[in-house]
């Protein structure tokens, strides 16, 4: 197929999940030597909700995936293919997208995992919407979903009060759109890997007692130089995709940020030069959510009446790595 046969794509349904139980900043408090007033003014996080001890990524992604279908108005059957970004999934394998087939009965689909961390919603759309736009399948479901609450140290209060738990999905398809998915610009910088990073249980260091007790199973972060990264990769991302769209940022009506720090949305703000209040902000409610943070914020805005029809729109986040990306939509529902 030539390029100029390219289907335009668009997300036509989003959907979410957050589990019920909540961890405020005063609860952190009663854990680790931290305060209300270090977290608000270093992150601008407030809470962050925590799933059950039997809810598992899959589950999160199915109850989120569900709800992005009804409002896309297509049955499980319709879905061709399902991308899961997780950087938490149920188990090295079978993939969590194969359980979420499962949950959904979306038995038409094939389905996979990515693992680009905080990035991974952007990577899926990218992915599902080049296997739109070239015919390969007509409706795709992408999900980030992150039970982030297991993997951290809650030891280590410089990452313990940061991340929480939730799934957002989103539905893809090629049906009525005029605009769409206009561009994106992803990126990744390996030789960075260790400063965010989860060591233990796979093949480089396989679970054992030591792994266990040098506590390699958990999240290790170097903060300060992850957040130098944050802002500038997330800059030239939106830089580069709003130029490959044929965009200027005058023309931007919403960001979504991933949603990892108050003042690395606020830089990013600063030097893109979007004015503040076009910047959709939750992390207060949910701390980091990773892969699962764009979609989330995604449809809160969608149903919440921020999104209206042909609006553009800037996605942008960075994660473990390093990856980043950024996408310019405009959105074509109602
Ligand atoms: C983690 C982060 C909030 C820390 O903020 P910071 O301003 O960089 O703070 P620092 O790490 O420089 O620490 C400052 C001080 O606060 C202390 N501190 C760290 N965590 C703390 C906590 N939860 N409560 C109280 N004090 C804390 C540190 O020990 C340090 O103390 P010291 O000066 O006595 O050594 C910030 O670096 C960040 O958000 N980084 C990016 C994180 C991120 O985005 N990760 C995911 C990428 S997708």
């Amino acid at each position: 197929m030539s390029a100029t046969e390219l289907r335009t794509v668009s997300i036509i349904g989003t959907g979410s999940y957050i589990p019920e139980k909540v961890v405020t900043n005063a609860d952190l408090a009663k854990i680790v030597d931290t305060t209300d007033e270090w977290i608000v003014s270093r992150t601008g996080m407030k809470e962050r909700h925590m799933a059950r001890p039997d809810e598992a990524a899959s589950d999160m992604g199915a109850a989120a995936a569900r709800k992005a279908l009804e409002a896309a108005g297509v049955t499980a059957d319709q879905v061709g293919m399902i991308v899961c970004a997780s950087i938490t999934p149920d188990m090295p394998f079978p993939s969590t997208a194969c359980y979420v087939q499962r949950l959904i009965g979306a038995h038409n689909a094939f389905c996979l995992d990515i693992t680009a961390a905080c990035s991974g919603f952007i990577y899926s759309l990218e992915l599902a919407r080049n296997a739109i736009a070239c015919g390969q399948v007509d409706t795709a479901l992408i999900i980030g979903t992150e039970k982030l609450t297991g993997v951290i140290d809650w030891q280590d209060r410089q990452t313990c009060v940061l991340f929480g738990d939730a799934a957002g999905a989103a539905v893809l398809s090629a049906r009525g759109a005029p605009h769409g998915i206009r561009a994106t610009s992803l990126g990744s910088d390996g030789r960075l890997a260790e400063l965010l990073m989860l060591p233990g249980g796979g093949s480089r260091h396989p679970t054992s007692a030591e792994t266990i007790a040098q506590r390699l199973h958990y999240m290790k972060m170097s903060g300060r130089e992850v957040f130098k990264h944050a802002v500038t990769r997330m800059v030239e991302a939106c830089q580069k995709a709003l130029a490959k769209a044929g965009a200027k940022v005058e023309d931007v009506d919403l960001v979504i940020p991933h949603q990892a720090n108050l003042r690395i949305i606020e830089a990013i703000g600063h030097r893109l030069g979007v004015a503040t209040d076009k910047y959709f902000i939750n992390l207060e409610k949910y701390g980091n959510i990773s892969a699962a943070s764009i979609p989330v914020a995604l449809d809160e805005a969608v149903r919440g009446g921020r999104v209206k029809k042909g609006d553009t729109i800037v996605l942008v986040a960075f994660g473990g790595g390093f990856t980043w990306g950024s996408a310019v939509l405009d959105w074509d529902k109602e």
